[in-house]
Parts: structure tokens; sequence; C-alpha cells
């Protein structure tokens, strides 16, 4: 099959014939038809994880998929060949991904059914951003008329989370820099936007003097962004593994680690459907056009950028 693939450490990756996984036991086979990117696969790419996490070359690239189920491993229950399904691709090691033909996932993790109405470049964009927005809303507890601060709103994971926190009832600041950037966060539901190139914090205290209830860091430096809770609020961030590392006395500090489980996954296949919250998509690429989609990414995210797979 076609895949975009790393060889080796310090190779560039590209796209490459590898071989047809077969399902293990438990795992289904899924042909891919579209794939989103996440800036976890840059850093796989980019060779970050070495050391990290044990890479089984080639090591093909992508987490996020959607496509159909092609063949069915052992002592997997609830699916069948021709399903329609989308995720994550969650596993141990680094090997198995999204950016070719096929890949092979557990069904117990990171795999659910698209519901009719929802197409595959949706289904694709949705799988680890959206999981990780879920998460870190449902850490957040956000009360009706709290303020809350995204830090990192225009990408794919603060998209969507501002979407649930205004559905949750808060008041959300929004980050932004161009005009684009402002309309986006707004449509989203951002009711007040604070520019991210200048100080983020200051320009909160300005118009909130005793500072927001939650801030919701997705991007820039945590340090720089404490001062803008109010003493006693919630600071969670997707970047840092461990409360320790962002000293405090004053806030309560949450990380977030995205767990794709078939409840998150058919939660936000349901919000697509409904409108409560839906996928951002900011541009669809071809799987030969892959590093351009993975420059496009590192230069700048309006959303979700997607790789379609014939
Ligand atoms: N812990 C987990 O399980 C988990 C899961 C998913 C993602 N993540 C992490 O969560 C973060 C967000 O993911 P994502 O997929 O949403 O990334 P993304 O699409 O790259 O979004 C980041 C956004 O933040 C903006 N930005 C850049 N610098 C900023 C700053 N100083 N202040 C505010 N906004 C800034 C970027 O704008 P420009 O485009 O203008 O630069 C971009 O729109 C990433 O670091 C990712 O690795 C963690």
């Amino acid at each position: 099959m076609r895949a975009a693939a790393l060889s080796e450490f310090g190779s560039a990756p590209e796209v490459q014939d590898v071989e047809i996984p077969t399902p293990a036991a438990g795992e289904v086979l899924v042909r891919v038809r579209a794939a989103s990117v996440n800036g976890f696969d840059l850093a796989v790419a980019n060779g970050y994880l070495n050391g990290m996490m044990e890479h089984r070359f080639p090591v093909v690239l992508g987490k996020d998929f959607a496509g159909t189920v092609e063949a069915v491993g052992a002592d997997v229950g609830g699916y069948a060949v021709g399903d329609r399904v989308f995720g994550v691709v969650t596993k141990s090691f680094l090997g198995d991904g999204s950016f070719g033909e096929y890949v092979t996932v557990p069904s117990a993790i990171g795999l659910a059914r698209i519901p009719d109405g929802l197409d595959f470049t949706a289904a694709a964009g949705l799988g680890l951003a959206g999981t990780a927005a879920v998460d870190t809303i449902d850490s957040a507890a956000i009360k009706s008329g709290e303020l809350v601060l995204v830090a990192g709103a225009t990408g794919g994971v603060g998209s969507y989370v501002v979407q649930l926190a205004a559905n949750a009832g808060a008041r959300v600041i929004a980050t932004a820099h161009t005009a684009d950037e402002h309309e986006h966060v707004t449509a989203l539901g951002a009711a007040e936007i604070v520019d991210y190139t200048e100080d983020v914090a200051a320009q909160v205290r300005e118009a909130h003097p005793t500072g927001v209830d939650v801030v919701i860091h997705l991007a820039g430096d945590a340090g720089a962004l404490l001062p803008a809770a109010a003493d006693g609020g919630r600071f969670l961030s997707t970047l840092i593994g461990s409360p320790d590392q962002l000293p405090t006395e004053t806030l309560t500090v949450l990380p977030v680690m995205a767990n794709p489980t078939p409840h998150t996954l058919e939660r936000l296949a349901a919000n697509q459907l409904t409108g409560d919250s839906v996928v951002s998509v900011q541009r669809v690429y071809s799987l030969d056009d892959f590093s351009d989609a993975f420059a496009d990414f590192a230069s700048g995210t309006l959303g979700k950028i997607v790789i379609s797979i014939d």
C-alpha cells in the first residue's frame, strides 16, 4: 500500500510502498479514506519521539483516521467488514499510522462508527483534537457564567474547545491575531478576543481585574498565562504532563491527556450531526501532498488540516 512513512531516524518522511498490515486479535483493518494532521505527527516526523516511544520502521505517520472496515481480527465483536469507522490510532508503539491506505487499530479504544450523514473528511478531523477538547472541558467542569480564557483557540483543539465552553454557558475569551482568526473564533462562540502576539494575561487583567475562572492552555507559554487566572481558578493544559511542571500556590493545575474512548468518539460524532459543536476543516490535501499539509500546519492553522486518501 502507499503510505507517508519514515524509513529511519533522521530521514525525511515520504510516500512509499509498505506492507498492508494484518489485524491482530482484537484489531480491525481499516481502509483509510481520510486522515487529519496533529502536532504529534510532526513531532514523530521530526524524530522528537526518539527514545520516548518504540519505533517500528517504516513508521507510517498519522493518528486520526476515517474509513471502512476491510477485515476483522480474532476476538473482535461489534464490527463487520464494510462498517464506516473513525477514530485515533492508539498503540504503545509507533509504526501503524493513518497516513496510508490501510491501518490496523484496536477495536476497544480509538474506534467508533461513523453515523449516517457524517462524511469521511469531517470524521477524520474529529478524533484526537475533538477528544482532547472534550476531555479538557469535562475536566474543567465549567459552570454557567464562568469566565474562560482559551489560549490556542484558533487551532484544532481550540476551535472545538471554544464551542464546548460556550455551550456550557461560559463567557469565552479566545486568543486570535489576524482578522480571519477573529472571525473564526467569534463564529465559534467567543465573546471576547485577546491578541496572542502581545501579553495575553495583561490584556485579560485589563478587561477583568480579578482574572478568569478557568484558563485553557493549548498554545504559548503556560507560565505567562498564570496571572490571567483568578485566585482559586483552574488551569488546564494539553501541553504539560504533571502539575509539578507549573508551580502555583493559588490555582488548581489540571494536565489533560486525550483518551479517545468509543464513548467520547460517539459524542463527537453526535455533536457534529446536531451541530452543537463541529470540526472546522481548513483545507484538504492529497496523500502525495502530505508534506505541504505538514508545512501549512506548521506555519499556522485555523481548525483542522485533512489528508484525503483515494
Ligand atoms: N495532551 C494531549 O492528549 C493532546 C492532544 C491533542 C493535542 N495536544 C497538544 O495541544 C496543543 C494544541 O493542539 P492543536 O492540534 O490544536 O494544535 P494547532 O492546531 O497547531 O493549534 C495551535 C494554535 O495556537 C495558535 N497559537 C500559536 N502560538 C500561540 C500563542 N502564543 N498563544 C495563543 N495561540 C497561539 C496557533 O496559531 P497560528 O496558526 O497563528 O500559529 C494555532 O492556531 C498542541 O501542542 C498539541 O500537541 C495534546
